[in-house]
């Protein structure tokens, strides 16, 4: 059997969380576009691929909701399988529990894996025709009708391939089966190395596209579920990921995001020990990539001379994300960040020396146990030093199976609630007062969309420093030019507020 040969149906991706798994789900999208299927509703579609998110509890929540709903429908229709993919999956334990709850998952898989999809559906998707027959023109001849095609999966099953390791539902439902992908994940010692199926870069990529560099995470904050779902560390080899950066600048991105949990632990399992600078001198030498980014930072694995080779490269943009998570060095120490608060200041002083005119934002997390409102003062104190451009403050959400979930989640929601506005006033007047500073200076602004609203159209993108910039699009009787994302503008930047910056004209049309 060739994939060619599988009948089409209708697919819905449904994602939440970080830009990794929006990443992910543009590939899993490609692969199932270049198999003919169609993108439809959750209602209409045969396969259902919910790409979660296990960060805090409410898109942890929602995803529980859907695979509520997803089971009902499952109850009425035959023609429907539900993937699940991203954070919720993490080891075969986090999977047996979830398959013992909603035993109409019918596969888990782990975005590496995916290049398994095919023969997922190969084997799986059986669509009816007619008045309720099972097509399955594709198998062989000798499993010609159903009681056959069920031996003749056992058969096939019986000797899985590396990949694929059903397992059996009771249910004699003929799709009743699941797929649960063998933790290929966890990797061999000495096979630490990440590969991502090369075939599933999107298809056509956006201006500014991703690019997952290192995935998982070595760290354990005693908060954070990350890395019991996504594993150890894994850098993937920097051949592959020159081959795939290539191939998005030659779908049309301008823009490449590098993305990883520790962006600059990238290289310290592979073979060489590339580093992020390395890796971000290779991708300069790619033509028709303007700009590279990279998140998240993290400070201790940020050396001098990294920032000092990323800062001399022209195409790397001027913005660090680098989160802090708290200003209090007691509170540092019990979410095991595993810097002081001095040696983060340091490490900002010294990017602010080395890296002239960079713009910072950072995470915080506001009522993590046991905060103290002194130790939150400190959390608004640094603040005031720093001064980032940005911050995403979230309130503390109890993960189980997290270190901290053993402790007392005894800060009321009341006063989280209060803690998180209190930083998000203080940060609005401090963005508000860097924001004005860019008043009157021209910048380089990469179109990311084009807003239309009562009919005119106005260009949203950002400039090298990470800031969203409006400005509407010029006349174009006078510029004889529709601008589409991808383009490069100069404008003058006139307004600002605490989230963007605004400029009435184009400047100049550059071109990039
Ligand atoms: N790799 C990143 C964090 C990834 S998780 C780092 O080095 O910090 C993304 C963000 O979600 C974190 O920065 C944190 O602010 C937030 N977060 C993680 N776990 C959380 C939890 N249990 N409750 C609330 N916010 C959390
Ligand atoms: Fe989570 Fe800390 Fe890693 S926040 S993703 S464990 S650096």
């Amino acid at each position: 059997m060739t994939t060619t040969s599988i009948p089409r149906g209708k697919y819905h991706i449904w994602t939440v969380g970080c830009q990794m798994n929006l990443a992910d789900s543009q590939r899993i999208q490609t692969m199932l576009d270049e198999l003919g299927w169609e993108e439809a509703s959750m209602e209409q579609a045969n396969l259902v691929v919910l790409n979660t998110c296990s960060v805090r509890q409410a898109p942890e929540e929602k995803a529980h909701n859907l695979l509520a709903q997803l089971r009902r429908a499952k109850d009425q229709r035959d023609d429907l399988l539900v993937a699940l993919m991203g954070c919720m999956i993490g080891n075969q334990k986090t999977i047996d529990t979830l398959g013992k709850r909603y035993p109409h998952i019918d596969l888990f898989m782990k975005v590496e894996q995916a290049d398994i999809l095919p023969q997922f559906l190969e084997e799986r998707w059986t669509p009816i025709s007619g008045a309720g027959c099972l097509d399955i023109d594709f198998l062989p001849e000798s499993s010609a009708h159903e009681v056959e095609f069920e031996t003749a999966f056992d058969a096939m099953v019986a000797t899985p391939t590396p990949l694929i390791q059903p397992t059996f539902a009771t249910s004699t439902n003929r799709i009743g089966k699941r797929t649960v992908l063998p933790m290929a994940i966890t990797p061999k010692p000495g096979d630490r190395i990440a590969h991502y199926p090369t075939k599933i870069e999107p298809a056509q990529a956006s201006p500014s596209a991703w690019l997952p560099i290192v995935l998982g995470c070595n760290k354990v904050c005693t908060y954070c579920i990350v890395p019991y779902r996504r594993g150890r560390e894994r850098s993937r080899p920097m051949d592959e990921l020159m081959i795939e950066a290539r191939s998005l600048v030659a779908k049309g991105a301008k823009e490449l995001t590098l993305l990883g949990q520790t962006v600059e632990a990238y290289g310290l399992d592979l073979p060489d020990t590339p580093d992020l600078a390395d890796l971000m001198t290779n991708l300069s030498e790619i033509n028709g990539l303007s700009r590279i980014r990279f998140m998240t930072s993290y400070p201790r694995h940020m050396t001098d001379s990294m920032i000092e080779r990323m800062a001399h490269l022209p195409k790397v943009c001027e913005h660090l994300n680098i989160p802090v998570q708290s200003g209090d060095n007691d509170m540092l120490k019990r979410m095991k960040r595993g810097y002081s608060l001095e040696e983060y200041v340091e490490r900002i002083e010294r990017v602010r020396e080395l890296w002239p005119d960079i713009t910072l934002s950072t995470d915080i997390i506001v009522g993590f146990c046991g905060e103290t409102e002194a130790e939150f003062q400190h959390t608004l104190d640094l603040l005031e030093k720093i001064r980032f451009d940005v911050v995403h403050v979230a309130a503390y959400s109890v993960r189980p199976g997290t270190v901290a979930a053993r402790w007392e989640d005894d800060v009321p929601l009341a006063e989280k609630k209060r803690r998180l506005h209190a930083v998000e006033e203080v940060q609005a007047r401090i963005a508000l007062e860097l924001n004005q500073s860019y008043v009157g200076k021209v910048e380089e602004v990469m179109v990311e969309d084009i807003n239309v609203s009562r009919g005119h159209r106005q260009l949203k993108g950002r400039n090298r420093a990470n800031k969203l910039v409006f400005c509407p699009e010029p006349d174009t009787s006078v510029s004889q030019k529709v601008f589409q994302p991808g383009d490069f503008v100069q404008v003058r930047i006139e307004r600002a507020t605490a989230w963007s910056l605004q400029s009435d004209t184009v400047a100049v049309e550059m071109a990039l």
